[in-house]
């Protein structure tokens, strides 16, 4: 793919292979929550949505589901709402069913500022800061945005949970030394999340779009720009997140960089308060509704 080096193609393809598990697991919360509200005859579309669309691994398995080879030639699916439109109520019912769980995220256990928990926080945060700075901006509301927020450190997720112990010893580099995750994950396991995150998206033929955004979320200047608007978007959100301490942070919060990406953007910083006290806001009424 045209992301990614041979080399590193290759060694990631080979480390798949060998582990023969591409099934990311999904947050016990959430797949409870699930089960509840399909028992419900009349459980609506919205219902579902609210619960699925915090849930990264689980969103991803809907996404490839609707995208697979069946309903080929299609328009490519990029947001839940029509997911579920093209999958129906007892598909998704089968995915749920059939979800893994994965017990990292909920055990709280933590290496440094690590744990699945924070980082699940920080996915939910740069997916509504995503989403609130592309609205405002470019005066459109879409939920594709969101998505991309959501999904675009997934290559941690998948690092948490098909290499665990390589993983846990780039975090224990990570909390000791003055560098970003990438850095040490290059050191380490020869790949990026963002490397990761995006060969495996190809996989399970997610849209090119949020192959972009998971890519190049830390460097969107390096990116083909099939959506610029949506990769500045997540890419000032993604800062703003480590910069408010929103949840796991990726990368050392710099000045210099969030005020270029601000500027580059064109958007106050008055505005940019007002979007964190909001996405503070919901994420502590999820928070409330024992959702996350
Ligand atoms: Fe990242």
């Amino acid at each position: 793919m045209g992301y990614l080096t041979v080399e590193k193609t290759a060694l990631m393809s080979s480390l798949m292979e060998e582990l023969d598990r591409t099934e990311l697991g999904s947050i016990r919360n959430t797949v409870g929550q699930l089960f509840s509200v399909l028992n419900n005859p009349n459980v609506s579309a919205g219902d579902l949505t609210r619960i699925i669309e915090i849930d990264p691994p689980l969103v991803v398995k809907i996404l490839s589901r609707a995208n697979s080879a069946y309903y080929g030639g299609q328009k490519q699916i990029k947001t839940i709402q029509d997911s579920i439109v093209r999958l129906g109520l007892n598909e998704i019912r089968e995915i749920v069913i059939a979800q893994k769980i994965f017990k990292f995220f909920t055990v709280g256990d933590s290496v440094g500022s690590y744990s699945g928990m924070k980082l699940w926080k920080h996915s939910i945060a740069v997916a509504l800061m995503t989403k609130y700075i592309f609205n405002h901006q470019f005066g459109n509301v879409n939920k594709h945005v969101y998505t991309a927020g959501l999904l675009h450190d997934i290559g941690i997720i998948i690092e948490n949970q098909f290499f665990e112990d390589k993983f846990r010893n780039v975090l224990a580099l990570f909390s000791q030394l003055k560098k970003n995750l990438n850095e040490i994950e290059e050191m380490i396991l020869g790949f990026t999340h963002a490397d990761i995150g995006a060969y495996l998206a190809e996989k399970w033929g997610l849209p090119d779009s949020l192959l972009d955004a998971i890519a190049f979320h830390h460097n969107p200047s390096q990116s083909e720009y099939i959506n610029r608007a949506m990769l500045l978007s997540l890419n000032l959100a993604d800062q703003l997140a480590h910069h408010a301490k929103m949840g796991f942070a990726d990368s050392k919060s710099n000045e210099a960089s969030l005020n270029a990406s601000i500027e580059e953007m064109g958007i106050r910083k008055e505005t940019l308060t007002t979007i964190i006290q909001q996405v503070k806001k919901e994420i502590n009424e999820l928070e409330n509704q024992g959702l996350i």
